[in-house]
């Protein structure tokens, strides 16, 4: 019978093995919610390699929310040229201006009140909540879905199974430290827990995770047949 996953021994590992990535604030510090909102769309559908470039450009260039309300969609459209998706620079650019309109230039430290702007849906508003004002709050991208998925072992095919992995992110995310928490289940997607052949002898969960103990973690998280 499988432990519960200790969060604890999830922050010491990202104590010692996060990234560091352009948007990351320093260790012990919180990140900036202009620079969390940036990265976490230009990340939506382009890779951490190629938002880095991207990133540094806008941030050179609009240096604060306003700045970015108050430039020309042409310039921010051409300027996100390469990225792909143009809704998304669509979007952020709204974003920019109904955080100015409504909060007077400032991301509101509210889920719901996040949530509720232009281009934020529920994986942004959690993750900008959870990293930029360290609220317990839970973001799930595919990163997250697998991890959690093989932790408990959930064989509900996505995307119906979706919802029990939302629940059981909430459900793991502590009190404490949410953010990195957030944060640390991204890199651990990312550099442990990947699609395949996950590196569990490296992983702080190896112990109480589901998935491990039954020999296959690369089944999960199973998908629906199209
Ligand atoms: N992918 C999406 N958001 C991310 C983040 N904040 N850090 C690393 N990878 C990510």
């Amino acid at each position: 019978h499988a432990s519960r996953p200790d969060p604890e021994a999830l922050l010491a590992w990202y104590d010692r093995h996060r990234r560091r990535l352009p948007w990351r604030a320093e260790p012990g510090r919180r990140a900036d919610p202009y620079h969390v909102f940036l990265s976490e769309i230009m990340l939506q559908q382009t890779t951490v390699k190629a938002v880095g470039p991207y990133f540094s450009a806008f941030l050179a260039r609009w240096p604060t929310v306003a700045h970015l309300a108050d430039a020309p969609l042409e310039e921010v459209l051409s300027a996100w040229a390469g990225l792909g998706y143009y809704a998304r620079a669509r979007n952020l650019h709204a974003c920019a201006k109904a955080v100015v309109a409504r909060h007077g230039g400032h991301f509101p430290q509210d889920e719901a009140a996040l949530l509720d702007l232009p281009g934020i849906g529920p994986y942004t508003a959690a993750a900008i909540a959870a990293i930029a004002f360290d609220l317990k709050a839970s973001p799930v991208d595919g990163n997250i879905e697998r991890v959690v998925s093989r932790l408990h072992a959930l064989d509900e095919p996505l995307p119906k199974g979706k919802a029990a992995i939302r629940a059981s992110a909430a459900a793991l995310t502590p009190a404490r430290r949410p953010g990195d928490f957030a944060q640390a289940m991204m890199d651990l997607g990312a550099t442990i827990c990947t699609p395949k052949s996950p590196a569990c002898s490296l992983c702080p969960w190896m112990e109480p995770c589901v998935a491990r103990a039954a020999g296959d973690p690369a089944r999960y998280p199973v998908k629906a047949p199209k």
